[in-house]
């Protein structure tokens, strides 16, 4: 176990996810987290994360000297360099010149253990407006950069490791080899944990967090909450409750998929409620146009029942959500506070579900973490790899009202579309895609007849952080071939487009 202190940095979900990335098992915890805590804890390393405080103001973030006097091994990175220097007897001051961005750095002692095989100068990431102008008593400087004298510092003896840079961030080009060396080379882990270990051990603690007590799941079929089912399920059997609302908007057959997997004959032992309400959304919607009038009545139709389903099994000990660590971050909130997943999928949490607390099994993880835990866990791929879906589902690829015909046109239209993408191979490797329904009608002609009949949009986008997307580069004859299957299987369609719009200006979704 190596221990994360987290002294709110924006980088420390990384720092632990590259320590994971060693196959070192590894947690976060406050810089609050008491020493007795810590040593009882028995860490074959500690690494403290970045912060955006001065060390040397009073009310700034801090830790006791013990720390660094256990013999357990110490890497500060950044605030947690300068803080373990100014708590050992150096000197951190206000830079004149703050370093921001990519930059050189002279790497002073090659012998260094966490320097081993790092090349000199190499290019690391800077983020800092205080440094270290003089080094503790007992350390020695072993990297500098033209701006920063003291670019990393250590006292070998005593494994004290100080690193003004990020590591963590991939702009440090071998800041990976950094942080292996420190949890190989110092901490001598043996480096043989694994995801699977993380499920065990997620399991063991759900047990310990959980006794006898019920929790209540609202599984959208989604990777994360289909993954903390998973887990929860693992853990607790059938003292986990999953509700799983079909509101008729979900891709084809994946409601019977999500219940296959989930529901009494599959292969997980949990209480699976599948409520059928896919009427009562087709009645809601009904002549319902607006985009946002439409994602409203969506996400609070979801609400209201699962809370009809929460009274039915009256009160309950946790609410569990498959909270993965990008929502924490897109939720505007750090590290040490309780969040509850404000990027929820269907637009926020019921009102009235009697429980005590919220347990998130997934916080920590990124989503290919997530993925592998889940396929760890026996989850088909089909569902471990599915491509991001929103909340309103259909209801948002549907342009303008929401009938049951349109549904059918939409599901079929993009079931032959993802098997063409993946008869092509392209599967994995494109970002997002799916078919919409445009509500635009034209004049066609098929078997010598008019046809007067909806126009099929095919969106595929490539993008790191759905934030920016540009569209994807399918080959024509693959787009031709869905073109033809689409107007020749699915009736109601007699013209395909393809969306080439980037985003922005456009949204990756169509309302
Ligand atoms: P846009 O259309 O905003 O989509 O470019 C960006 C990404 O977010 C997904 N999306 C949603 N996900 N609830 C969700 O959970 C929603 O209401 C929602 N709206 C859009 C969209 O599929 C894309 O991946």
């Amino acid at each position: 176990l190596v221990i994360v202190l987290d002294f709110g940095g924006q980088y420390n979900q990384l720092v632990a996810r590259r320590v994971r990335e060693c196959n070192v098992y590894c947690e976060i915890y406050s810089y609050k987290t008491d020493i007795e805590k810590i040593k009882a804890m028995n860490p074959k390393g500690i690494i403290l994360t970045g912060g955006p405080n001065s060390c040397y103001e009073a009310d700034s973030p801090t830790y006791t000297k013990e720390l660094f006097e256990l013999g357990i091994p110490v890497l500060g990175l950044c605030y947690g360099a300068q803080l373990m220097s100014h708590v050992l007897g150096g000197e951190v001051k206000l830079a004149d010149v703050r370093e921001y961005g990519k930059t050189e750095v002279i790497i002073d002692k090659p012998e260094s253990k966490v320097f081993a095989g790092v090349s000199t100068p190499t290019i690391c990431w800077m983020s800092h407006f205080d440094y270290i102008a003089q080094v503790a008593p007992g350390f020695e400087i072993s990297a500098h950069t033209a701006d920063c004298p003291v670019a990393a510092a250590e006292n070998a003896e005593k494994k004290l490791y100080a690193i003004q840079f990020h590591p963590e961030v991939l702009h440090t080009e071998e800041g990976t080899k950094m942080i292996n060396n420190f949890v190989k080379n110092v901490c001598e882990c043996a480096g043989d944990w694994k995801m699977d270990a993380f499920v065990e051990e997620t399991i063991q603690s759900i047990r310990e967090k959980v006794g006898g007590g019920k929790v209540l799941l609202a599984l959208s079929g989604g990777v994360d909450s289909s993954v903390a089912a998973g887990l929860l399920s693992r853990a607790i059997g059938k003292q986990l409750t999953c509700v799983f609302v079909d509101h008729g908007l979900l891709r084809k057959d994946e409601g019977d998929e999500v219940e296959g997997v989930f529901g009494p004959n599959g292969q997980f032992d949990l209480n699976f409620i599948r409520v059928n309400a896919q009427e009562r959304y087709y009645n809601k919607l009904a002549g319902v146009t607006e985009p946002e009038e439409k994602r409203k009545i969506i996400g609070e139709e979801f609400i209201r029942i699962f809370e009809e389903e929460a009274k039915k099994i009256g009160a309950v000990d946790f609410l569990a959500q498959g909270t993965i660590y990008p929502d924490v971050v897109e939720s505007g909130l750090g590290g040490e506070s309780a969040v509850i997943k404000s990027h929820h999928n269907v637009g926020g949490l019921p009102d009235y579900v009697d429980f005590k607390e919220i347990i998130e099994p997934l916080r920590d993880l990124f989503k290919d973490e997530v993925r592998k835990a889940g396929l760890e866990l026996g989850i088909p791929e089909k569902l471990v790899f599915r491509q991001p879906f929103p909340g309103p589902g259909l209801g948002i690829r549907i342009i303008g009202e929401v009938t049951a015909d349109k549904v059918r046109i939409v599901q079929d239209a993009d079931a032959i579309y993802r098997e063409e993408i993946a008869n092509a191979g392209l599967d994995r490797s494109i970002g997002q895609y799916f078919a919409a329904l445009t509500n635009m009608r034209s004049v066609g002609v098929m078997g010598d007849e008019r046809t007067y009949d909806y126009a099929v949009a095919l969106r595929a986008v490539n993008t790191v952080d759905f934030m920016t997307a540009e569209a994807a580069e399918i080959p024509y004859e693959v787009l031709n071939k869905v073109m033809s299957r689409i107007i020749n299987e699915v009736r109601g369609v007699n013209r395909v487009f393809y969306d080439l719009t980037s985003k922005p200006p456009g949204t990756i979704e169509f309302e």
